[in-house]
């Protein structure tokens, strides 16, 4: 009898365990923007490959607009295993690693297609793995666009800037960045940006025009400078103890949807900037200001010392690849 209750126990458990594993496996996806920029595009898209492809094994669960953590947070609470997957700006990564800071460093790159170049490069590609001591993985870049300054006086030349409060990301080079023009940088996360404007705590802000148009900036900004001065792109992560978790051929599946769901959203990113800077122009809420050649070098002139600051933490030869990325 003894021997049967055990047996009975153990095929019980057996089949507990089984039910157990075939729970599918959840990745929270937490992110800070609207669901129509690029990033929110790309999660979606990422959710609708897995519930294609791996229906009962897998659930991406997005959770848009700071709704689970906000951009401050969503890191910790990776490492804590409260959230599976994200895609931080670059720049909000300074805790983790310093090397990232090239992609702040402003008029470093001409356009997108230089920053794709580097990227794809081979020092683009080992910055994926800066992380790694700190048990993120960074899974692939993700691209926004450009940044843009926006503000409640118009912004011609950096001597308009003196004394004005604009809101950065967590980021010493942004910060650095706008001291150069005599500006008073605050950090605050993203889920802020919009209230800090419409009450004037502060004077302007940086971003890309998807962000600035699904955050309804310009409904609160008179003046936009198109300045293209930096780049606000995105590193997807995950924590090294989830990633790793995974079975091996789940994860290569759960890789590949995601390379195609990056794919996706790199490719909409710019016609996303084109329409929603089209749309912001159209709404005449807040008027485009293109500055000529002249004025946009004496930005870059002021600005251009932060490079040297912060060539020790970043390494010669990685700004030196991004240089040679823009020809
Ligand atoms: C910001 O904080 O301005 C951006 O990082 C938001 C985002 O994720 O695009």
């Amino acid at each position: 009898m003894r021997l049967l209750t055990a047996a009975v126990t153990s095929l019980a458990l057996t089949l507990g365990a089984q039910a157990a594993s075939a729970a599918p496996v959840e990745i929270k996806f937490s992110h800070v923007v609207a669901e129509n920029t690029p990033k929110g595009q790309m999660a979606t898209k990422f959710k609708e490959l897995v519930d294609q492809r791996l229906a009962g094994k897998v659930e991406v669960k997005v959770y848009p607009n700071s709704q689970l953590f906000g951009d401050n947070k969503v890191l910790e609470a990776m490492l804590l295993g409260d959230v599976q997957m994200a895609a931080p700006a670059l720049s909000k990564f300074q805790k983790y690693t310093k090397q990232l800071q090239v992609y702040d460093l402003p008029f470093l790159f001409q356009d997108m297609a230089a920053v794709d170049r580097f990227q794809q490069g081979p020092q683009g590609q080992e910055l994926l793995g800066s992380l790694k001591t700190k048990g993120l993985v960074g899974l692939g870049y993700l691209h926004n666009g450009m940044k843009q300054l926006s503000a409640s006086d118009p912004l011609r030349v950096p001597a308009d800037a003196n004394g004005k409060k604009f809101r950065i990301m967590t980021s010493d080079v942004l910060q650095a960045q706008f001291e150069a023009v005599d500006a008073v940088p605050l950090k605050k996360p993203f889920s802020e940006v919009f209230t800090l404007l419409q009450t004037k705590a502060i004077d302007g802000q940086e971003n890309t025009w998807s962000n600035i148009y699904s955050k309804k900036f310009y409904e609160v900004q008179p003046y936009i400078t198109e300045s293209n001065h930096g780049v606000l792109d995105y590193l997807v992560v995950s924590s090294a103890e989830f990633w790793l978790s995974l079975d091996e051929d789940l994860r290569t599946e759960v890789k590949k949807a995601l390379d195609e769901a990056i794919a996706y959203g790199n490719n909409i990113a710019a016609e996303k900037a084109r329409a929603d800077k089209q749309a912001i122009i159209d709404s005449k809420r807040s008027e485009v200001i293109e500055i000529t050649a002249e004025e946009r070098a004496q930005w870059v002139e002021a600005m251009k010392p932060v490079w040297k600051q912060f060539e020790g933490d970043i390494g010669k030869d990685v700004i030196d690849a991004a240089v040679a990325a823009n020809q």
